[in-house]
């Protein structure tokens, strides 16, 4: 069985979902503070706080676990700038939390949900897994601290890891069950799908004066179930026995802000003001990773690789979006 904590969230309850569909038994553990109750249609769901390491405990003894899948997190970066204790108790201090539990019980496999903020500011393009890791917020940094604690508990108690570090996760279930919901919400994607509804007036470009063909920030946009697949084949790698590795998981295709609204405009045929604005602190001008490594040792393949695939799943599912407003 394997336990996914924050499998109400975006990212966990696409993972959730196809581990279901692989046949993966699951219990997920969320505190559902961000994350929502009916995202969890499959296995068991207990509602578990990772600060709590007597209610992490008691999971451990209900339920068979053999590996882990640890997406329960803070994401907002410039929240972590405000409040980086917030980030840091919840990010790292439950971590360490849920690491000790696993320990006590010998569950020793564990597929970490990392993050490209854990470069900072990108020394080349495409980034690869030997670049320098800098990070340049404390939502950043957490995710790194956390990535030397496995690497420590590795050597030192034989936990197997991979560290999956994620572009910019984008796009819906392509069945139209889950899709991205964050109260607030800041991502790119479903703001200009909000601006296309007219739900909020328009979409502000952050800067336009980058160093970049258009002006505006490129990223690394990769479909939330191309992740979930990638999740499942480190599972399987880790299952098979490989060594623990970090990998990066995007499309290694940039698409600037313009390029993106411009797309959305097509895929949802209605009009999308863009007001352009200043630059938004902390925002590197260009994003892209490599994924060779991905490619080559978990065999994996992003199926939803072009932008309009994202786009459009991603409209289908916000547009009957209500419930969550
Ligand atoms: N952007 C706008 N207008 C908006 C929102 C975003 O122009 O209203 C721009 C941003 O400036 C950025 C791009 O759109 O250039 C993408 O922004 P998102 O907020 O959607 O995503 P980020 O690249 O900031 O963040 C993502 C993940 C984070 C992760 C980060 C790593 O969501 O969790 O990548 O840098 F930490």
């Amino acid at each position: 069985m394997i336990l996914v904590t924050g499998g109400a969230g975006y990212i966990g309850s696409h993972i959730n979902k196809e581990l279901n569909k692989q046949g993966y038994e699951t219990v997920v553990i969320d505190n559902l503070s961000y994350g929502h109750e009916d995202f969890v249609k499959w296995g068991a769901l207990e509602r578990v706080d990772l600060s709590n390491s007597r209610e992490i405990r008691k999971v451990f003894q209900n339920y068979p676990i053999d590996a882990v899948m640890h997406f329960a997190a803070f994401t907002y970066v410039g929240e972590s700038v405000e409040d980086p204790q917030k980030y840091y108790l919840n990010n790292l201090r439950n971590t360490l939390n849920l690491l000790e539990v696993m320990l006590e019980f010998e569950v020793k496999k564990l597929v970490f949900s990392s993050t490209c903020a854990t470069y900072g500011d990108p020394l080349e393009i495409p980034i690869t897994e030997d670049h320098p890791q800098n990070p340049i917020s404390p939502y950043g940094r957490g995710k790194f601290m956390v990535e030397q604690v496995l690497r420590d508990y590795s050597q030192a108690y034989g936990l197997k890891y991979a560290s999956l570090r994620y572009f910019n996760a984008a796009g819906a279930d392509p069945d139209g069950e889950l899709g991205e919901s964050h109260q607030p919400e800041t991502h790119l994607i479903p703001l200009i799908l909000d601006a296309a509804l007219g739900r909020r007036e328009d979409i502000k470009i952050f800067g336009t004066d980058y160093p970049t063909p258009d002006g505006t920030c490129i990223r690394d946009y990769i479909h939330v179930t191309d992740l979930a697949d990638a999740h499942i084949k480190a599972l399987e790698y880790l299952e098979n026995s490989g060594k623990s590795e970090v990998f990066n998981l995007g499309n290694g295709n940039g698409f600037s802000v313009r390029e993106v609204i411009e797309e959305a405009r097509k895929v949802t045929g209605r009009k999308i003001t863009a007001v352009e604005t200043d630059r938004r602190p902390g925002d590197p001008p260009i994003l892209i990773g490599s994924s060779k490594k991905a490619r080559e040792i978990l065999k994996w393949e992003p199926k939803f690789d072009d932008l309009s695939q994202i786009i459009s799943t991603a409209w289908e599912w916000h547009k009957n979006l209500k419930k969550y407003e």
